[in-house]
């Protein structure tokens, strides 16, 4: 007799976007989609929590019905149900949680809770091309910037993390400034583009200091003081934003792979998806020998590929969250996951 694949469906609803996924153990990801709520924050000049968690709910049910349609899949096929659980908006997070929890009750078969973050870290294994345990992880996204010590799935160690705002929500709070709306991280780098590297040169956060951890809210009023200064020069402004704040990342990333030794490097979160970035830290890989490995583009932001993924990989290792309670986490360190 044919053993039937495990499939997992993946629920992400931890911000503005609801993202849902299946993950199949013969077929890898078979399909999978995404609804934005960006335009409708954009109005408000950000994410306004009550709206999102209203929205999941409107979006949630359909998306999950489209995706098994896409798959030419029924409920029934569906073997675990893994769902963001934290960290994020506690209304938003409840939406994907309980329609998780009560699918799974329903179906009789499990659910795990997975973490955001770690959704991210674990997104590039999407490819087919994998980076190899273990490695040092940077995670940039618009809640999160941090360097992660990765020995294997669940085994993470938090070498530093950002004192004040993330990465991501530095571009997006410059953009506003710059008057690019929200969320203004891929508007600033492209109006980056068009912009001189040599005519402002901002600095480089907590470089000067030994040390993995990060601050960006100073090179956001460091722009603020030079648009007052130069209203005319937002491109250049832009520029300098954004090699400011990869050439920190980059630095140090150098630190902590110089610390751990490792030869490995994963990018993941929204802030991987920037050009610059990429091409920074490729030249950096290549300098010190280490293979620097990223999401596909498409899987940088938030979605539900990553936490069917990475639910999967925990389900078929006899990992759940037993219980019909519907907890939520929307404050969890990395560090308090199991492993795998
Ligand atoms: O991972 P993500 O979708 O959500 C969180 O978990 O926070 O990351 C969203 C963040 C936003 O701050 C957005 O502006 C930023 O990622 N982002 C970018 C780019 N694309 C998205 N920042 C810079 N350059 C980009 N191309
Ligand atoms: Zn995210």
């Amino acid at each position: 007799m044919r053993i039937r694949p495990f499939i997992t469906l993946g629920i992400e609803s931890s911000c503005d976007e609801t993202g849902i996924g299946l993950y199949s153990s013969e077929q890898g990801l078979i399909a999978h989609q995404l609804f934005s709520q960006v335009e409708m924050h954009a109005q408000y000049g950000g994410v306004v929590p009550e709206l999102a968690s209203r929205d999941h709910i409107q979006r949630a049910i359909p998306l999950i019905k489209a995706v098994l349609s896409d798959a030419n899949l029924k409920l029934s096929n569906i073997s675990g149900v893994a769902y963001t659980a934290g960290p994020g908006l506690a209304g938003a997070l409840l939406v994907g949680s309980s329609i998780a929890k009560s699918l799974a009750w329903s179906l009789r078969i499990p659910a795990i809770a997975v973490h955001h973050m770690e959704g991210h870290l674990l997104a590039p294994l999407l490819k087919e091309f994998r980076p190899k345990f273990p490695f040092v992880a940077l995670l940039v996204s618009g809640g999160h910037t941090m360097l992660v010590d990765v020995k294997s799935i669940g085994e993470y160690k938090i070498l530093g993390e950002s004192l004040d705002d993330a990465v991501g929500e530095a571009f997006d709070k410059t953009a506003k400034i710059l008057g690019l709306g929200y969320p203004g991280g891929p508007a600033l780098a492209a109006l980056a583009e068009q912009g001189d590297e040599t005519r402002f040169k901002f600095p480089r956060p907590m470089t000067d200091r030994p040390g993995l951890d990060f601050s960006f809210s100073g090179l956001k009023t460091f722009a603020r003081n030079t648009f007052a200064k130069y209203p005319n020069e937002k491109a250049d402004i832009a520029k300098a934003f954004e090699v400011a704040s990869t050439q920190t990342l980059m630095i140090k990333c150098r630190r902590a792979i110089e610390k751990t030794h490792y030869s490995t490097l994963v990018v993941a979160g929204g802030v991987s998806a920037n050009q610059s970035l990429r091409q920074v830290l490729n030249q950096m890989g290549k300098k010190l020998d280490v293979e620097v490995f990223y999401p596909g583009q498409e899987f940088c932001t938030d979605n539900g590929a990553m936490i069917a993924l990475a639910g999967h990989l925990r389900l078929t290792k006899g990992q759940s969250s037993v219980g019909n309670e519907i907890i939520i986490k929307p404050r969890w360190s990395l560090e308090e996951l199991e492993a795998v």
